[in-house]
């Protein structure tokens, strides 16, 4: 039995099959439209979601199978106390995968450990975000061909945003990728991801705090939104949160083919301006999140469909 903890968890062929699946998904919905009948998807959502939660819900809905859950600690029996373990092994008898997301760090994977049910991590803490990881990837190769040898923006909150984390974890993996790393000084790329995965691996990068100059070079510009959650006090948020707002004027300095992403929600960092640009993929962004959503319940409950 596989769980998804981390985008790495999967080699760079198996990641290659699981979007070919996803590309085949969205060209033939039909097809699979009765893979899963009988199946259960459980979530357990301990943190507030809206795209993961409900993508994950379409998903096993598209597939023919039934989902069930919760949507917050206050609504289960962490509200009482109980362990993640516990809960993941009750939710083994009920359900057939699980996806579960938590502001503890670690927690899915502390979960796997004692589940009989395949578990993905959903998100946890500042840590990883691999099923956004995997929505990236699949948004990226479907729009611009490859995955390799592409200059990457990552812009904002880079130090507790964990879809930042995990995308650079599953992109030093293709050959030719360059990272143009732009925050404000206190929301710089954690020191474990700047010297054990970029310098360690010879990748590529530059830091720097103006947006601007950084624009007419990038591929890919992944915007993100500054995690409030995760602030110590309110005052450091309020005066970081407006660091960055992309607009029209910004969108000029760029590549005519540059695509913008970013995972969403959106809070005020890209101006509603921009999303009538025809380089603004964010939107596109959250469909391609229900295919692969699709592609990873097919795998891990290992489902094929001819
Ligand atoms: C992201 C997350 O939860 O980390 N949202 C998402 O799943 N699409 C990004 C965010 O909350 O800023």
């Amino acid at each position: 039995m596989r769980h998804l903890m981390s985008p790495l968890d999967f080699s760079v062929e198996e990641l290659d099959a699981l979007l070919d699946l996803a590309n085949d998904i969205e060209a033939h919905p039909q097809k699979y439209a009765h893979a899963c009948a009988g199946k259960k998807l459980a979530t357990c959502f301990y943190e507030p979601s809206t795209r993961t939660r409900l993508s994950f819900e379409a998903a096993m809905l598209n597939l023919g199978g039934s989902v069930l859950g919760f949507s917050s600690a206050d609504s289960s029996s962490a509200a009482k106390g109980e362990s993640v373990s516990d809960t993941i092994r009750v939710i083994s008898c009920y359900a057939d995968i699980c996806a579960m997301r938590h502001p503890k760090e670690g927690a899915p994977l502390v979960a796997s450990q004692k589940s009989l049910i395949p578990v993905i991590n959903a998100g946890d803490g500042g840590h990883q975000h691999p099923t956004q990881t995997l929505t990236d990837l699949l948004t990226i190769r479907s729009l611009r061909g490859e995955l390799g040898n592409l200059t990457i923006g990552l812009c904002g909150d880079l130090k507790f945003g964990r879809t930042v984390h995990s995308l650079i974890n599953a992109l030093i993996r293709y050959p030719g990728i360059r990272f143009v790393l732009i925050s404000p000084e206190e929301l710089r790329i954690p020191s474990y991801i700047r010297e054990d995965v970029l310098t360690a691996n010879g990748i590529p990068f530059t830091e720097m705090e103006r947006l601007e100059d950084a624009m007419a070079d990038l591929d890919i510009l992944y915007m993100t939104r500054v995690q409030r959650e995760r602030f110590f006090n309110e005052e450091d948020y309020v005066r970081l949160k407006d660091f960055y707002i992309l607009t029209k004027s910004k969108m000029a300095l760029a590549k005519k083919d540059m695509l913008v992403l970013h995972p969403l929600p959106r809070v005020n960092e890209i101006s509603v301006e921009v999303d009538d640009d025809p380089r603004a993929a964010y939107f596109r962004q959250a469909q391609y999140g229900v295919y692969v959503r699709m592609a990873l319940i097919l795998t891990l409950l290992e489902i094929t469909v001819d």
